[in-house]
This record gives structure tokens, sequence and C-alpha cells, in this order.
């Protein structure tokens, strides 16, 4: 079998090959139709199946007799922690942390936002929510109140699990002050917060309404998982869309274990008993697919790492985790290698370490550059492989499957369509690019398993944001052209998304917060690029008449709100103070154009553009 035939297949027949790759997890009951139409019309898989997401990443290893094998590997450089988790003792803490939930009313449906840091009670908790039927909604520690805020009144949780705070590198982050801020900015009541408290950091609780872990830890009473249908939601994962209101993306527990399962053995080629590390944060969904749950359903080892690829203590720290664990599949952001390449660029610390087990890199959340992609490989020399997905999706839909061949890398390529992505470019008017052609990345409608089935709470949202555009396509927000040969080559966001540092986030969230200062009367935020974090945001504000401030003034109020109102992640620290903004006649800012302007790339002057004359404006300003 070789790729192109295995992805025709998946094409051509796609209930039987999804039908046969479900038969690789085990159902409780097996579905009795692998794609159906739900109640909006929406394409559904696995009607019918009944199992437990928790029981697959735990108890089917232990019934296999591998529970004294390991399943958590934590390394913890910022509090000099290094502990180990067999499988049976994942089950005992996740069955405990699942009777903590139980205990205080939580039943399958109810929501669970789980704000913590990289530890393993917060893996314990996403597997326990999992055991019992709740849906968790993991929020990353580097937002604000005001985002976790959003979060709970859209997710409405019964129960927010959180811990004392973390450790960014060598500063202490309290998350308790910006839990009780969020609970108190949101709408809806959350009615218990349980705390973990960790001993570098102590919260404060509320009576009443916060309780301690690991006191309620001492008395839970254990649960076994429950059985669930494959439709159940497992989670729900909040993700920047085009405007300031985060998307609750939503998993169900059938379609995505079977996915899960599918791409480690097929795309990452990862088997039970190896060592797997997704170097991200479980916050984001690289964390929630390959951190927690593919490499547990595997069967794999899986690194936990709380730290950062430099500084924790240095730019060897990769290696070291590497060699000690004898890491097999590894999988980060490019920035990360950005990261240590800037402080390494020899790659001095890598000689210090026997990387030997390792065999595959796979990068992804942003492009990766030629000049990282070639340093990498002449570093390691090994397969160094980019690949292209989103949290819609939860796991890679453009990427060399190394489970079932090997094909040549292309610098600038994610390689060619995993199966069941039926991926064309398409142009404004719906028609299919030639090739080399840009356009819009869009995905033939249905997406296979494991991709979000809906928005929560949201699907007339969920149904023009991905497939009004295109009938029949769902529309990926990225844009890209097929070579001759099928390479995709992804050329960014077609939106108003960027990435910062792998993040993903929304420029017209950071509008919405600068527009609120009182001196600003017009703005636009763009992604910029940025040697380290590949992009960064940077904002043009055009002040009200009479408004003197000094742009240092400005700039420090308007990036303190941007850090109160979304948080540290935005990386948002510069502004440019401009008389207008480049817009079309009838008023739409020009912001792809400020972008080229700024980065130095060529851009055609649009003929709907009200008043030319601020373009030279714009390149005077920046300079
Ligand atoms: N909790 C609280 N704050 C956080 C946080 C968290 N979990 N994660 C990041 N932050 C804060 C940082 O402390 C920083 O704050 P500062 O402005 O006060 O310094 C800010 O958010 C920006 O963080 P980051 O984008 O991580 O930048 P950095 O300069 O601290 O580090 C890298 C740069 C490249 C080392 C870092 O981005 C990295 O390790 N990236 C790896 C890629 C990755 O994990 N991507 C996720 C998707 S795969
Ligand atoms: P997220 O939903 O946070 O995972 O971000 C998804 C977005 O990151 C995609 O829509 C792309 O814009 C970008 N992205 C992810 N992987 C790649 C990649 N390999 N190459 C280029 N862009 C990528």
């Amino acid at each position: 079998m070789n790729d192109a035939s295995f992805y025709q297949q998946s094409l051509q027949n796609p209930i039987e090959f999804w039908k046969t790759q479900a038969e690789a997890i085990h159902w409780f009951t097996f579905p009795e139709a692998i794609q159906y139409k739900d109640e909006h019309e929406l394409i559904r898989w696995y009607k019918g199946g009944r199992l437990n997401t928790s029981y697959l990443a735990i108890d089917h290893h232990i019934k296999n007799n591998r529970g004294d094998e390991t399943a958590i590997i934590y390394d913890s450089p910022v509090t000099q922690t290094q502990q180990q988790f067999s499988y049976h003792q994942l089950l005992q803490e996740v069955e405990l942390v699942a009777g903590i939930l139980t205990g205080l009313g939580v039943q399958k449906g109810d929501r669970v936002i789980i704000y913590m840091p990289m530890i393993p009670e917060t893996v314990f908790a996403m597997l326990a929510c999992a055991r019992i039927g709740a849906i968790h909604s993991v929020v990353f520690g580097g937002f604000s109140s005001n985002e976790l805020a959003i979060r709970i009144d859209d997710s409405t949780p019964k129960v927010l699990l959180t811990a004392s705070g973390g450790i960014e590198i060598d500063k202490v982050i309290a998350y308790k002050p910006i839990v009780d801020a969020g609970i108190q900015q949101a709408k809806h009541q959350v009615e218990k917060v349980v705390l973990l408290q960790r001993d570098f950091v102590k919260a404060t609780m509320q009576p009443e309404r916060d309780l301690d872990w690991q006191q309620l830890q001492s008395t839970a009473q254990p649960q076994t998982y429950v059985e669930l249908s494959a439709t159940d939601p497992l989670y729900i994962l909040y993700t920047s869309g085009t405007t300031g209101k985060p998307k609750g993306i939503v998993r169900d527990n059938g379609g995505h274990a079977v996915a899960m399962k599918f791409s480690m053995d097929y795309i990452y080629n990862a088997k039970a008993g190896d060592v797997y590390w997704a170097a991200s944060d479980v916050g984001w969904v690289v964390g929630h697919s390959y951190i927690v749950y593919a490499p547990l359903i595997q069967g794999c080892a899986t690194v936990l790492f709380e730290g950062k690829p430099i500084k924790t203590p240095d730019a060897g720290t990769f290696w070291r985790i590497m060699e000690q664990y004898k890491v097999k599949v590894f999988f980060t952001a490019p920035t990360a290698f950005r990261a240590i390449r800037k402080e390494d660029p020899e790659g001095t610390f890598k000689k210090q370490y026997d990387t030997a087990a390792l065999q595959q890199v796979f990068l992804a959340g942003e492009r990766c550059d030629a000049s990282t992609l070639n340093w990498l490989e002449e570093l390691l020399q090994i397969p160094i492989i980019d690949h292209w997905w989103q949290t819609e999706s939860g796991y890679p839909m453009i990427a060399q499957m190394t489970g079932v061949e090997t094909i040549t890398v292309k610098p600038g390529s994610s390689a060619k369509p995993v199966c069941g992505f039926d991926i064309q470019i398409l142009k404004e008017d719906g028609a299919v690019a030639k090739a080399n052609e840009e356009g819009y990345l869009a995905i033939k409608y249905p997406l296979p398993p494991g991709c979000l089935p809906n928005l929560w709470q949201d699907t007339a949202r969920f149904k023009s944001s991905y497939l009004q555009k295109f009938p029949g396509f769902y529309l990926s927000g990225d844009g890209g052209y097929i070579d001759e040969d099928g390479y995709i080559f992804i050329t960014g966001r077609i939106d108003d998304v960027i990435n910062v540092a792998g993040h993903r986030l929304s420029t017209a969230e950071m509008e919405e917060v600068l527009a609120a200062h009182q001196a600003v009367a017009e703005c636009a935020v763009v992604g910029v690029k940025d040697e380290l974090k590949g992009q960064v945001p940077l904002g043009f504000l055009v002040l009200k008449s009479g408004m003197d401030l000094a742009h240092e003034t400005l700039q420090q109020e308007v990036v303190h709100m941007v850090r109160d109102k979304i948080g540290p992640v935005a990386a948002f620290k510069r502004v440019v103070i401009a008389e207008a903004l480049p817009k079309t006649r009838s008023g739409k800012i020009l912001r792809k154009i400020i972008r080229k302007i700024v980065d130095g790339d060529p851009f055609e002057t649009p003929s709907t553009i009200l008043d030319v004359s601020v373009l030279d404006h714009i390149k005077a300003i920046i300079t």
C-alpha cells in the first residue's frame, strides 16, 4: 500500500474507510451507522457507537497487561520536578479526580473549566471529565480574566478547576486573582472552584465557593467510567475567530478517538510503548490531542513539559529531555526552534546529548521557514516534517503520512492531504484554481471523523463561518496553492487571525480593545513579520482631534489594556500613531496593504482605494 492509494480509498469510499479505522479502537457498542445527518443538517460520525475516551486512554491498556508501563513523564525544570506515572497510577489519580467532580454534583453533559498550568493534575482533570461524561473546557494560562469570563459565560460551567499558579521562566504567575476576577466579571455563576495549592504560591480561598483539591481528594470516592455516545461532546476548546468573540470548537468522543488513533498509526508512526513528546501547552489543541489524548489512546508514554525551549535553564533543555526519556517522536512549533537557534546557532548544546532514539520531528502551528527547517535537518539528520492543521480539525489535515510511506520534503510545503481531507484551492468565484495558483484553502464537506461537528451552541455561526462562502466546502481561513506534484503550500490566513509564536490570535479582538481607549478615533491591528515569533501584532491608531498624547504614554496605556483584556499571550507591545488609515471608498480598512507596507512586501494598489496618498503616509511613519 502506498500513500496515494490509501488516500484515494478514503475519498472513494469514506464509509468503508472510516468503518475500518473505527475497528482499531475499543467500543462498548460498535456504531450502527458510520455517517449520518443530524437535526441541523450537519454530517456526524458513528451513530449508536458507545465508548469512553478515558477508558481508551487508560483502562484499555491495563486490560492488555500494560498497566505498569509509563503513561506520563512529567518534567518541570521550573520547579525542578521529575515524576512518572504508570497507567495503573494514572487510573488511580483520574478516578479520584472523577470522584471529586461527582462529589460536587457534576454529571454527564455538565461543563468544567480547567484553568491550570502544565502539571499532571491538569491531565488527570481532563481524563476525569472524560470518564464521567463531563465536558471540559481548558483555558490557556496566558489568557486574562476577561477572556476567562467570556469562556465562562459561553460554556456555563458548574465547576472550575485551577491551581494557585504557574511559573513562566522565572516569573511566578498567580492564577487565583485571575480566576476570581474572571468569575466576578462573568454573568454565569460558577458554583464551585477547586484549587490545587502549589508550594511556591499560595492562593487565598473564598469561603463557601472555593475548595481545596488535596482535601477533597483525600475523601473522594473513586469513580469508574460511564458509557457515552460517540456523538456526546468530549470537550469545548475556544479559539480566535474573526470577531471579538472566540469560537467554541466542539469535539465529540467517537470521531475524536478514532482520529487520534488513526493519526498515531499513520501520520506520526508512533506505537504503544514509544515515548512521544509534544512541547506545547494543554491550553491549545496541540496539547489536547498530542500531549493528552492521542499518545495515551495509543498507549505511548507522553512527556508533559513545564518549561520553555530556552532559559529553563538553557537552550539545551529539549535535547536533555530527548536523551533522558528516549523520545522517539517530537512535535513543536517552529518558533521554539527559532528561539533555540537564536541562543545556540551552532547547536553546541545538541552535541552534549545523545538523541539517537529520536526518529522524527513534526512542526506545526505556523509557517515553517526554510531556514529553520534546514538548520534542523542539518543538526538532527532525521526527517523534519512540517504539517498543517487547526483547532477545528484536531489533527493534521496536510502531512506526510509517515506510517504509510515517507515522501520527499519540499521546503515551504506541508506535503499532501491526509486521508479523508479532499483539499481544494478555490478562487473568489468558487472555481478550482490551477496548479500553483493561489486561492482559498477549502475542504470538501463533510470533514472526516474527529473534526469539529459544530460550534458550542452556535450552529448559525458554524454554518456562516465555515460552510457559507463555498457551498459544499469547509472554509479553512488559510490561503495557499497546490503545485504540479500535488504538494500544498500554505501562504497564510486570509482573515483577521494571526499566529504569534504558534499561538492563534484575533486582530479584530485587539482592535476592539484599542478602540475603547478614550483618545482613539480609529485603529487597525496587523500581524507583522517577526524573526522569533513568526508574527507579532502592531497597532495603528488614529487619534480623536484635540487628543495630544505622547506616543510613549499612549503605547503604555493601550499595551496595558490589551494585556488586561486578552492577556500577555497576545504579545502586544507596539503602536504607531497615524493621521489616517488606508481605506476603500466604502470605508473598509485595507489591513493587508498596511501589513505588506510594514513587511516591505510588494502590493498592488486597489482601484477601490479612497485616498492613495495615505499609503505614502503609512510608509513614512513606519520608517
Ligand atoms: N501562563 C501565563 N503567561 C503565559 C503563559 C502561560 N501559560 N504562556 C505565555 N505566557 C506569557 C509569557 O510569560 C509572556 O509574558 P510577558 O509579555 O510578560 O513576557 C507572554 O505570555 C508571551 O509569551 P510567549 O509568546 O510564550 O513569548 P516568550 O517571549 O515568553 O517565549 C518562545 C517565546 C518562542 C520561547 C515561546 O513562545 C515558546 O516556547 N513557544 C513554543 C511554541 C508553543 O508552545 N506553541 C504552542 C502551539 S504548538
Ligand atoms: P490553531 O487553530 O491555533 O492550531 O491555528 C491554526 C492555524 O495555524 C492555521 O489556520 C494556520 O493559519 C496556522 N498553521 C498551522 N499549522 C501550520 C503550518 N504547518 N504551516 C502554516 N500555517 C500553519
